[in-house]
């Protein structure tokens, strides 16, 4: 039964109807902008949540509004519980969907299919291989790259995660667009943003309008063609005149669009981030384990949120990142 109390409400009236759930903190990759160099302590297995508390977690936010759920890491397809996990949520009223680095796809093609996941999320970063062992450092550009081919082939839309940065792929804004001529492809462009360890510089962004000006010396002002803009959008999206494919870009260091956010993350150790950027987490696994009821403990965390960026509000708020230290992305998720 849907409680209607909404406690998924924020002080600016925005609902908070989707969720990302990260399964694991680990990776079969090491992307530097996401793994730090010196690694992450991983949490003790006895801190994670375990599958049964993933379903009830999810069956909870359900329940009280949440009709999206993203499985995120890590790498979401290294927990070998992933298929059961999967089969049991996607019997909930919810859209469901995967961000992956897709080494492991092939394994889970009937998976995806039993449950009716339609958009699969990829991270790649190049279309170069020794550029990919460079980013990753693990030479495996070759599965990655067979495996997005057989979501495409399988009839999945596949949305390609670019994290763009200065001097090593902002060369290939161009070459991924080529890539969406003759495919049903999108490709986002993210700009990369800070977090712990992953060594962020202003001097290494690519920013939103740098992309449209590459794409304008390249492309006539007619045949770049601006798409609407979805609701909770998180790109803004182009697709070039006659290709089958489209791109986007994900601007969340030079122009967030935190305005209209819907968007709430669950950490593998079952923490509640109001932002991708908010140094407090709500711990909601520990109450969960001792019985207590934890919908008003969610109610107050998404309460707080603030408006922007977790009170980031502008760029130079993370040149001084001293003071808002955050977790890895790895540890966080996507
Ligand atoms: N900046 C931008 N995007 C990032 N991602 C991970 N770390 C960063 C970062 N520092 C994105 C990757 C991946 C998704 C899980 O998160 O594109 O697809
Ligand atoms: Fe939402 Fe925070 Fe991201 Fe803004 S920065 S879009 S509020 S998660």
């Amino acid at each position: 039964m849907i409680n209607t109390s909404n406690i998924l409400s924020d002080s600016f009236g925005r609902k908070h109807n989707y969720l990302r759930i990260s399964l694991t903190e680990k990776c079969n990759l090491r992307c530097t902008y996401c793994m730090p160099e010196s690694g992450v302590v991983l949490t003790p297995k006895s801190q994670l949540m375990t599958k049964e508390e993933v379903i009830d977690m999810a069956r909870l936010f359900v329940n009280h509004g949440v009709t999206k759920i993203r499985f995120t890491g890590g790498e979401p397809l290294l927990r070998k519980d992933f298929p059961e996990i999967l089969k049991t949520i996607s019997q909930l009223p919810i859209e469901l969907s995967l961000t992956t680095n897709a080494i492991l796809v092939d394994r889970h093609i009937e998976t995806f299919k039993t449950c009716d996941l339609k958009t699969i999320n990829v991270s790649l970063d190049t279309l170069h291989p020794e550029k990919f062992n460079s980013i990753t450092k693990r030479d495996q550009f070759d599965k990655a790259f067979n495996n997005i081919q057989l979501l495409m082939d399988e009839g999945f839309n596949v949305k390609l995660n670019v994290v763009l940065m200065k001097d090593f792929n902002e060369d290939e804004i161009i070459d991924f667009i080529n890539f969406t001529k003759d495919k049903a492809i999108t490709v986002r462009f993210i700009e990369f943003m800070p977090f712990d360890g992953n060594q962020w510089d202003k001097s290494k962004l690519v920013s939103y309008v740098e992309v449209i000006e590459k794409v304008r010396l390249y492309f006539s002002e007619e045949e770049l063609i601006r798409l609407p803009n979805e609701e909770n959008f998180t790109a803004r999206n182009f697709k070039i005149k006659g290709y089958e494919g489209s791109f986007g870009i994900i601007s969340s260091v030079t122009n967030p669009f935190c305005d209209s956010c819907n968007r709430i993350r669950l950490t593998a150790n079952g923490k509640l981030k109001n932002c991708l950027f908010s140094n407090t987490e709500t711990d909601l696994l520990t109450p969960y384990r001792e019985g207590e009821s934890i919908e008003s403990i969610i109610k107050d965390a998404i309460f707080k949120k603030k408006a922007v960026r977790s009170g980031m509000t502008n760029l130079e708020d993370f040149e001084n990142l001293d003071n808002h230290s955050n977790r890895s992305m790895i540890t966080i998720g996507g």
